[in-house]
């Protein structure tokens, strides 16, 4: 199956009511670290009203929708379907927290000299990540599984991550809110898909 990428400018503001609920569980007013972003994910996860509006079932594109924004923080809530991957990404300077809701996913984090970690993703399941390590996140079961995603600082940049014609792993920068494809590594290193 083709799939096609949405677009950056294609995101919308989150509605007034999920925003501010999502305030709520803001600790404080500050950049978060990694434990205060994954306490979060965790939190917004176990609360199906307030995710649920937002997840799109959608078998050509991997859907996100923001939840809340602001200078320091920017949450967001991810609809996967079967086939659909980030393949390798950096979040560059931002820290994250992610967690699933419903379904299961599965996150890689790229090891070297070979291989990957591999660590399932089921409801309750929580997750964290500094500025600058690698990862990939893909469906494993449901339709759609769900999972939140925070970060602080905000994420205006990803690096995507891909093996080129010499087999030198290349990195190109996207905008942050752009959504990334598995392109790149899987087709050449199973072990690291
Ligand atoms: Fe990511």
């Amino acid at each position: 199956m083709q799939l096609t990428p949405q677009q950056y400018n294609e995101v919308v503001e989150p509605p007034v009511e999920v925003a501010a609920r999502c305030a709520e569980l803001l600790p404080h007013p500050g950049v978060l670290d990694l434990a205060e972003l994954e306490a979060l994910a965790g939190a917004i996860a176990a609360d199906r009203s307030l995710w649920e509006p937002l997840v799109v079932v959608d078998p050509h594109r991997r859907r996100y929708r923001l939840m809340y924004e602001d200078g320091r923080i920017d949450v967001w809530v991810l609809s996967w379907m079967p086939g659909q991957g980030t393949g390798y990404h950096d979040h560059d300077l931002s820290n994250v927290g992610l967690a699933c809701a419903v379904g299961e996913v599965v996150e890689r984090q790229m090891l070297l000299p070979t291989g990957a970690s591999s660590v399932t993703m089921t409801p309750g399941v929580t997750r964290n990540g500094p500025p600058g390590y690698i990862h990939s996140v893909a469906h494993v079961d449901g339709a759609p599984a769900v999972t939140i995603h925070a970060y602080s600082p905000p994420l205006v940049r990803v690096g995507q991550y891909r093996v080129d014609d010499a087999g030198i792993l290349r990195r190109s920068v996207e905008h942050g809110r752009q959504e990334l494809l598995d392109s790149s590594i899987a087709a050449i290193d199973p072990d690291r898909a």
